[in-house]
């Protein structure tokens, strides 16, 4: 799927940001008294030096809460403004009910649609280009969305090919019609055969937890590293690339790259074969691991926060993920609102 929206009425985009991590750091140190692995190993294979893990009693949806409020505050809105709450998410509080619902309840949204969204860490870009469509159509007037992962819950901390990877945070953004600019275009494409490349076997219909499931370890992340970033680099380049011609705009365009924190040599691979400036990029994958479906917001918060993300930044986001998933949107920062 791929659309520049130029030509759409309603200019549509992100009128506050939010952001939150748990205050728990494992650090590289930390893994080397869990695993067989290095410091130095795990920073030169992934750029990841320590990453935020929540606390045994909190769930997708308290992560998510402090970073909707964030949004919410900084966009001048009410919850009871929204209409429309789309959690992106791998790691619901629950199967059942949606994490969105109880999202929805918590922050006082009574107004409000909810839904959970599932595509791995592409999750934020997917729940963007339907708050988006939503909002373009005049079917949600406010709109919530969010990324929120408690990875740590389904890694296996005795697997060194996965532990090292994945930090638990959450990250949202407020959508809602603006004046001008806003959201210029979307790619997202999925290719459902590479599915078994990154998967949580267990805890589905297909095969339900039992016994024989823990026994096999099947309720973690399995992962086939090496066949997910041949993915990864091909599919970060090509979405960016096609999404940016569609909208009548090339690199030298973009003021601001916002990649999926999977793995720097990802987005280093990225980077260098799209020609972005990497004065252009922002990182942060050094302090917070792989955050799914979080990292693409959190980054935008920090972004904010340094002063890198002012109205009129043009901003390209991509992202990649189990599905396998993948998913870019272009757009140009404009966070005065129209009511
Ligand atoms: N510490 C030390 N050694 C390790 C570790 C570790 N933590 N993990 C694996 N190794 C060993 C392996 O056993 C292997 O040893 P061997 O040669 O004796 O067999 C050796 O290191 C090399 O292993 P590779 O898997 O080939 O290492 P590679 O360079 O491919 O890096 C990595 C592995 C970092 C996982 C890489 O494949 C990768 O980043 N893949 C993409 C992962 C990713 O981004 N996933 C998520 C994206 S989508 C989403 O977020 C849902």
């Amino acid at each position: 799927m791929i659309a520049s929206v130029a030509g759409n009425r309603m200019a549509v985009g992100l009128t506050g940001v939010g952001a939150y991590t748990p205050e728990r750091v494992l650090t590289n140190a930390d893994l080397e008294a869990m695993v067989d692995t290095s410091d130095d190993w795990i920073v030169t294979r992934t750029g990841i030096k320590e990453r935020r893990i929540a606390a045994p009693e909190e769930a997708a949806s308290d992560l998510a809460l402090p970073a909707a409020r964030q949004a919410l505050e900084q966009a001048g809105a009410a919850p009871e403004e929204l209409d429309l709450v789309i959690v992106a998410t791998a790691t619901p509080d629950m199967l059942f009910p949606a994490t969105a619902a109880i999202v929805a309840d918590a922050l006082g949204a009574e107004q409000a649609a909810a839904y959970d969204l599932l595509a791995g860490c592409t999750g934020f870009v997917y729940a963007l280009s339907q708050a988006y469509g939503q909002v373009a159509t005049g079917l949600s007037q406010k709109a919530l969305v969010v990324g929120t992962e408690v990875l740590s819950k389904i890694t296996n901390w005795r697997d060194r090919s996965t532990c090292i990877l994945f930090g638990d945070g959450a990250g949202a953004a407020v959508v809602q019609p603006i004046g001008d600019g806003g959201i210029a275009g979307f790619e997202l494409g999925a290719d459902g055969s590479g599915g078994p490349d990154l998967c949580v076997p267990a805890g589905g219909s297909r095969r339900p937890i039992s016994p024989d499931a823990l026994e096999e370890e099947l309720q973690f992340i399995k992962m086939n590293g090496a066949e997910v970033f041949r993915f990864a680099t091909r599919i970060m380049v090509t979405s960016a690339e096609e999404l940016l011609s569609v909208c009548g705009a090339t690199v030298d365009d973009v003021d601001l790259y916002v990649p999926h924190q999977a793995n720097k040599r990802i987005v280093d691979h990225a980077v260098k074969n799209l020609g972005i400036d990497p004065q252009k990029v922002l990182m942060n994958i050094d302090r917070y691991g792989n955050t799914s479906s979080a990292s693409i917001p959190i980054c935008l918060r920090e972004a904010q926060a340094e002063g890198r993300l002012e109205e009129g930044t043009r901003v390209l986001m991509s992202a990649v993920g189990a599905g396998l998933t993948w998913g870019s949107v272009y757009l140009t920062w404009t966070t005065s609102g129209v009511e």
